[in-house]
């Protein structure tokens, strides 16, 4: 040292990343999980706590020395496991799935291990370099055209985000920005977006934040009539009563896959409606791109050749743990235009070279995860055909489910089912022909509410809902990881017990 230098820093006695102490905690850690796996089915599905059951548990302020990992393990047992609903319970049908699996829980693990923040090629060429690998390798699964991987060289290419969410901020300011440039900031106030009334409320959240005005979003009406598809007759006269008022379509947001009840939009001609006015188009597959790895559903994504920009989720079912949001754009230049930063403190000589991808100019933040390490895993541990068989299982329960629904003439099918979510309700023909009230839809919705929360509140399995066209749809996501088709005949089972046990308990109210 220095003759100079007067303090001399004390060697830190506490490494809170002792490789040893790392071996022993990570262990622990490890097999509570294969224990909690293995005693999932014996918790409650939807949590029963009460709100701010927590605060009365924990202590109010942090602890000033350490705690061992047992101590808080037993903590999370004891106080975190009841405020938990278990989306990996095989007997969870809410909403949609959050599939994980061993490759995903690791994959997260060495991703944390190694821990790096991949924001440009510099700052970990293999983030970098995998990321673009694995988004090929997936646009290659889905046979996705040429144009939107970075094999073809055109500009087209993948990147992972977080949330879909996250993409369509960051899709539709590029949109956005496309226009902007050639017409002026001044009319930002004419942009208009579209969806259809089953998009995702997260395209309209993400146009918000793009600065579009609130009374320039257009949510196109479905029927239930079309399954809820938005219709391009529908999509042209919204863009026609737009355009007479001098306003400018610039987005729409098509779906492959609703999260109320899985409708698929026919991308292909609404496509050429959007194209006739210069629009971007997005397809938003959050749940449904995942099955397209499997050839016989690949068509519902027919047209995608002339879309702008592509997205899934696969933390949903693609085995993937949240969060891995995957979307591809044809051209990469546009975004990178309105993404990009450089300040000084990032510059560096490959950026220069322009023989690298920075990710940092293709999404809103700067830091970023290392997804792809995860992905990589999933699809070199189970394989396509794996995959494949997986994600056709969950539709065949699905299948299974459903023909359950149908011979029970006390329910009825409200939508017809595209993958793994069956859409349904109970729909008493025999009681309603006794008793006028049912007649009515609001009464016939009030009675699906009972039985949904019947059944959620005895914790053995746990549906959501959603109302289309104002009918209330019990909604069964077939998806979890562990799901066998002896779960299905269980919820189905438990589905028939409320049932009996609500409606004997209506007919006794009314005294016959
Ligand atoms: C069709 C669809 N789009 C978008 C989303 C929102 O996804 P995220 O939470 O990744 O933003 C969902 C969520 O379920 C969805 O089903």
């Amino acid at each position: 040292m220095s003759d100079d230098i007067k303090h001399e820093p004390s060697t830190l006695t506490f490494n809170p990343l002792d490789p040893e102490e790392f071996r022993r905690q990570g262990y622990k850690v490890i097999d509570f999980l294969t224990e909690y796996y293995k005693s999932i089915e014996k918790y409650p599905v939807r949590s029963q706590v009460e709100p701010g059951y927590l605060q009365k548990r924990l202590p109010k302020l942090a602890p000033d020395d350490p705690e061992s990992i047992e101590t808080i393990l037993k903590d999370i047992h004891n106080h975190i496991i009841p405020g938990i609903s278990h989306w990996q319970s095989p007997n969870h049908y809410a909403y949609y799935p959050c599939s994980t699996s061993i490759a995903g829980v690791l994959g997260e693990t060495l991703a944390a291990g190694i821990s790096v923040v991949g924001f440009n090629w510099i700052s970990s060429p293999a983030a970098t370099e995998l990321e673009s690998i694995v988004m090929d390798w997936l646009a290659n699964m889905l046979n996705l055209p040429k144009s939107f991987t970075f094999s073809e060289g055109q500009g087209g290419g993948g990147v992972m985000m977080g949330t879909t969410c996250e993409a369509l901020i960051a899709i539709i300011t590029t949109a956005r920005d496309r226009v902007l440039n050639q017409i002026g900031c001044d009319n930002i106030n004419k942009l208009v977006i579209y969806g259809s009334d089953q998009t995702h409320s997260s395209c309209f959240k993400s146009a918000k934040i793009a600065g579009i005005s609130p009374n320039n979003f257009r949510s196109v009406k479905t029927t239930r009539a079309h399954a809820f598809a938005l219709q391009p007759e529908a999509l042209r006269a919204a863009i026609h009563s737009d355009v007479k008022k001098g306003l400018i379509p610039l987005f729409l947001c098509a779906n492959v896959g609703t999260t109320s009840t899985s409708a698929v939009d026919p991308i292909a001609k609404l496509g050429e409606v959007a194209k006739e006015y210069n629009m971007w188009v997005h397809v938003d597959a959050a749940y449904a791109g995942n099955i397209c790895i499997c050839p016989e559903f690949r068509h519902v994504i027919n047209g995608i050749e002339s879309m702008d920009s592509f997205s899934f989720n696969a933390h949903k079912w693609f085995l993937a743990a949240l969060d891995c949001c995957c979307v591809w754009v044809k051209d990469s230049s546009v975004l990178t235009r309105t993404l990009s930063m450089n300040p000084e403190y990032l510059k560096n000589k490959a950026t220069e070279s322009q023989q690298v991808v920075d990710y940092k100019d293709w999404q809103i933040a700067l830091s970023r995860r290392f997804r792809s390490l995860k992905m990589w895993l999933v699809v070199r541990s189970y394989g396509i055909n794996y995959l494949r068989s997986f994600l056709r299982g969950h539709v065949d329960m699905a299948a299974y489910f459903e023909e359950m629904v149908v011979m029970d003439r006390r329910f009825e099918i409200v939508v017809p089912r595209n993958f793994a979510l069956v859409c349904f309700r109970l729909f008493p023909v025999a009681v309603i022909s006794r008793h006028q009230k049912f007649l009515e839809e609001e009464s016939l919705n009030e009675l699906n509410a009972e039985l949904l929360e019947s059944i959620n509140s005895a914790g053995r399995i746990y549906m959501t809902h959603t109302l289309v066209e104002g009918i209330f749809v019990l909604r069964f996501a077939v998806g979890s990881t562990l799901t066998q088709p002896h779960h299905v005949s269980y919820a189905w089972r438990e589905i028939q017990d409320h049932t009996d046990r609500i409606l004997a308990r209506k007919i006794q109210s009314w005294g016959c």
